[in-house]
């Protein structure tokens, strides 16, 4: 049995995470930082292609803010998105480029170079080429092992939070206001589960893709974080809104991968089979660079109107003047590569796949849940920046905003350490169950769990098939409750508990909202 003090604990490393920990570090506290994966840049930080907001060219902060409110379809928190268009411009040029050292592409008189994506009526988007969060997320990590007071442990799956209610052998707490108090995270090598003590507690697990069938999120977004936060009994809102990406590269293989806006914003265009272009018909005034929930349901519609499992995006025919495709797109011209279609000559087969989660753990200005003790930040909260539909390239400036405003509120809390020594270490199971071992029984239960939200609770809804989606969620979550509480805990246990908690929540908060709203669209 481990237990761990820290003063602030952080879990997950993505861009949210990483600046929380750097940002609470500064002041001298002292900071663990937790990932469950092997490898420490694994987040859906990494796989971001597009880019950062800043401030473009014949920009301000004042039409930022316009465009972040309209794509968020009228729910988007003013409060927030101010936030965000103030401070976010400035922090990526002082903070990621000034201390951290992030590079951005740059044209040859050695300027930014500017993109534009979907529904920004300015080109203010910075870019690394197409791999802006691979540079990020190196370059984060990279000073992360400079800081002496930060401790950083990958391989450590938490589990479940720490309260005062939940967890403290003193019954008398329970008269008082719960509070977060840190984590239980399993070792993933050794299968033994430390006891994490915190003063604050940042959640930064990222999002949620691996509760759909088809999504640009790598395997690790199961939605731990807003599972453990609901549990611990902090509020979680917009759970309806998932995003769906309208352009992933389409394979018969498991092999899919993201295929940037950005393309667009350089002059792609999107084709049916026929090989007509469409997006004038679904929107006269952006065409192809449409907010994402109007080109995903274009086409959704261009697919079933023609019988067909995917569309195209075709940027060899339609770039601009002067586009060097291979060296704007290096990584997604080499994936496609690998799949035989030159992104230079052919256009690209894409369908829609779930992206981004807009919904999440109740925040306030400073990452602040109404649990004490306990912040969110980045895809696992919802400030309510991104409303009902988020703008292309903000959840990285809002990850970084709201990552840095939690990292210095978290620094002030007040210390807990009288708590500590009630706090009870983990229990484990006494009657195990080795049949639940078998691999496949998790496999099934993810495959079940994904078809379901992704054919129930997906692009387009019904109330029929919210229903069902309700029904079935509902069993496969008794019984998974049922095998985890009888089983050795693994990460991919936790996994699919914290998946299958997460889907039934989104079923739910959709099937009561029946009024269709940027990504949340369900039909009559
Ligand atoms: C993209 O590159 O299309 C994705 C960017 C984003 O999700 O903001």
């Amino acid at each position: 049995m481990t237990r761990e003090k820290t003063e602030v604990l952080v879990i997950g490393s993505g861009i949210s995470g990483c600046t929380s920990a750097i940002t609470a570090s500064a002041s001298g506290k002292n900071v663990l930082l937790i990932t469950k994966t092997s490898d420490p840049m694994e987040s859906n930080t990494l796989y971001a292609q597009g880019g950062i907001v800043v401030i473009g060219e014949n920009d301000t902060k004042e039409l930022l803010y316009e465009d972040i409110m309209k794509a968020g379809d009228g729910i988007s928190n003013p409060e927030a998105v101010k936030i965000v268009a103030d401070e976010g411009p400035s922090l990526v040029l002082d903070f990621l480029i000034g201390d951290i050292g992030v590079s951005f592409s740059k044209n040859s008189d050695g300027s930014f170079h500017f993109t534009r994506e979907a529904a920004h009526t300015r080109k203010r988007i910075l870019h690394y080429y197409d791999m802006t969060g691979f540079e990020i997320e190196k370059k984060l990590l990279e000073k992360i092992k400079t800081i002496k007071n930060i401790t950083f442990l990958n391989d450590f799956t938490a589990i479940d939070l720490i309260t005062s209610h939940h967890h403290s052998k003193n019954p008398l707490l329970k008269y008082k206001n719960n509070l977060c108090l840190g984590c239980y995270a399993l070792n993933n090598s050794t299968g033994g589960v430390y006891t994490m003590l915190a003063d604050a507690t940042i959640v930064a697990t990222g999002g949620i893709g691996k509760l759909y069938q088809f999504t640009t999120n790598p395997d690790c977004a199961t939605g731990d974080g807003i599972s453990m936060a609901y549990r611990a009994g902090a509020d979680v809102t917009n759970m309806e809104y998932v995003q769906f990406h309208p352009t992933m590269f389409y394979s018969e293989e498991e092999s899919r991968f993201l295929i940037s806006e950005a393309l667009r914003g350089e002059g792609g265009r999107l084709l049916n089979k026929n090989g007509e272009v469409f997006m004038e018909k679904y929107s006269t005034r952006w065409k192809d660079l449409a907010p994402r929930d109007e080109v995903t349901r274009a086409i959704y519609n261009e697919m079933a109107r023609t019988e067909s499992s995917y569309v195209y995006l075709d940027i060899a025919h339609y770039k601009k003047k002067n586009l060097n495709i291979h060296n704007r797109f290096p990584g997604i011209y080499e994936e496609c590569m690998k799949h035989k279609i030159n992104i230079e000559k052919e256009p690209i087969p894409v369908v829609p796949a779930e992206h981004y989660f807009c919904g999440g753990v109740l925040i306030g200005d400073y990452g602040n849940t109404t649990l004490p003790g306990l912040y969110a930040v980045g895809e696992s909260s919802c400030s309510g920046v991104h409303g009902a539909n988020r703008l292309a390239s903000v959840s990285l400036l809002e990850g970084l905003v709201y990552g840095e405003r939690a990292g210095i509120r978290a620094s002030k809390a007040p210390k807990h350490e009288e708590f500590f020594p009630d706090i009870a270490d983990w229990i484990y199971p006494k009657n195990l169950n080795t049949t639940n071992n078998d691999p496949l029984l998790i496999l099934q239960d993810w495959n079940n769990l994904k078809s379901t939200m992704w054919n129930y609770v997906g692009i387009i809804r019904t109330e029929t098939r919210l229903l069902r989606a309700e029904s079935d969620l509902g069993n496969l979550f008794a019984r998974i409750t049922d095998y985890y509480r009888n089983t050795n805990l693994t990460k991919a246990k936790i996994e699919l508990r914290n998946g299958i908690m997460v889907a039934n929540m989104i079923a739910q908060f959709a099937r009561r909202n029946n009024k269709a709203i940027g990504c949340h669209y369900i039909k009559e």
